[in-house]
């Protein structure tokens, strides 16, 4: 890439820069978490509030990445920090059982009924893994049914089939048997997944699916789809298991489930549930979970054994998410009717400038998520998004970002928060027009 941006994002970036030459010394490819790194450097932040980032140079951006997708009131809203600061007084790791666990337990099961029982962690990558033994626990089965291109964190027996091409490793480490136990189907097509579902149903333990799927680009279910697989795996004494880890608390309080009518055996959470503090979350069926139980399975060959850790439950996490859950509680209707309005208005604006500039695009999503592919076909699954020029969106995310002060992390989904404004879906749209018009970007794809 020798665009202007690039230059410009260059010259903005400089403290950013001796940052990452120094943080290349000291972690692999200079970041904690693979998809932070972008080219040429990622900017280093320096504080966040609302909807803005700062970063070390001075910059500020308008933030589309909100923390994963965590953030959905925003950066440090006052009600979660005021809080936070009062917890930090009070003790900030206890290191064994507290009030507000069971109080943000029991909003949980308020909101989501079918999350009977729950156990906290300290990240999604665990609560998927811990899902995924429960259900072999409970089946006496091995298989874990998961999408092509679904992504439900770094625990190593779903690491399978998540980048493209998705046929080959993960990448180094992974012994090779351990895929044996997983099956992929592709994402949207119901005839084709129960067709691969089919020649494994006598080992199947579950299928694990994300309702929207997330990293691999956003791409929503087609009616039927999820509904159909559900209804496979309890015709085949297999667990059903929805990870929520994303659209928990941001498609709807409720979920996904109650969106497209599913009921999980089993479900996740994270990210928006710990209010900005690290969390995942295993829900279900009591009797499920029950497996789990260590008081009344004390004999090891009877239990389930999965975790916690060190931070699970943790007085502060606790505390972020009961006071975020209770605000998305008090301000249903204004959170999500606006959130979700703003998410319209984006994917409906970006549509029509890209159409009107003759470029062949396709914005996807649901409620306050969205992200646009440049493609001449219908994006449906992992594979169509892999197919699209996704570098053309690495440079016009670039180009936002250094021209426009406008964050979307490289290629990926954006989430929009309670503190994003029509004015912002405004200056995206102004800023994406003028990319479209100034830079040589979109000459040659349109
Ligand atoms: C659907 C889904 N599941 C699981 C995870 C893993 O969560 P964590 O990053 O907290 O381990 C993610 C993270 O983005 C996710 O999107």
């Amino acid at each position: 890439m020798q665009h202007d941006f690039l230059k410009n994002y260059k010259h903005k970036t400089k403290e950013s820069r001796r940052l990452y030459s120094r943080a290349v010394k000291v972690f692999p490819g200079g970041v904690s978490h693979n998809i932070r790194y972008f080219e040429p450097y990622p900017f280093f932040v320096s504080g966040a509030k609302g909807k803005q980032l700062s970063d070390v140079d001075g910059n500020k951006y308008t933030d589309y990445w909100m923390g994963h997708w965590a953030l959905i009131l925003g950066h440090s809203p006052k009600v979660v920090v005021n809080a936070l600061a009062e917890q930090a007084k009070n003790g900030i790791l206890y290191g064994t059982v507290n009030g507000v666990s069971v109080e943000l337990a029991e909003t949980i099961k308020k909101l989501m009924p079918r999350a009977e029982m729950m156990r906290f962690s300290s990240t999604g990558s665990e609560a998927t893994m811990y899902a995924i033994r429960l259900a072999r626990a409970r089946t006496g089965r091995r298989i874990v049914a998961k999408a092509i291109g679904g992504w439900h964190g770094f625990n190593t027996a779903l690491m399978q089939t998540v980048n493209y091409p998705f046929e080959e490793e993960e990448g180094l480490g992974l012994v090779q048997d351990e895929g044996q136990f997983v099956e992929s189907i592709p994402f949207n097509n119901l005839d084709a997944s129960l067709k691969v579902l089919e020649t494994v149903k006598d080992d199947l333990a579950c299928i694990i699916i994300e309702p929207v799927l997330g990293g691999a680009g956003c791409v929503p279910p087609i009616d039927g789809y999820l509904q159909g697989l559900e209804e496979f795996a309890k015709k085949n004494g297999s667990l059903f298991i929805l990870d929520e880890i994303v659209t928990g608390f941001r498609l709807s309080l409720h979920g996904a489930a109650s969106i497209y009518g599913l009921e999980p055996d089993l479900f996740t959470l994270g990210k928006i549930a710990g209010g900005g503090m690290p969390i995942g979350i295993l829900c279900g069926d009591k009797d499920i979970m029950s497996l789990a139980d260590p008081v009344a399975r004390a004999d090891k060959e009877s239990l389930c054994a999965i975790g916690g850790g060190t931070f699970s439950a943790n007085p502060m996490t606790m505390t972020a998410g009961l006071l975020t859950l209770n605000f998305l509680k008090e301000n249903k209707q204004q959170v999500y009717s606006k959130i979700d309005r703003l998410g319209r208005m984006a994917r409906k604006g970006l549509t029509k400038l890209f159409a009107e500039s003759g470029i062949p695009c396709q914005v996807t999503g649901e409620g306050s998520m969205f992200l646009t592919h440049f493609s001449k076909n219908v994006v449906m699954d992992a594979t169509d998004i892999a197919n699209s020029n996704r570098e053309l969106l690495k440079a016009y995310h670039l180009a936002l970002m250094a021209n426009h002060g406008i964050f979307f992390l490289p290629t990926k989904m954006a989430a929009l928060s309670f503190a994003h404004e029509e004015g912002d879906i405004k200056k995206l749209l102004e800023a994406t027009k003028k990319i479209i018009i100034d830079s040589k970007l979109f000459k040659r794809f349109a």
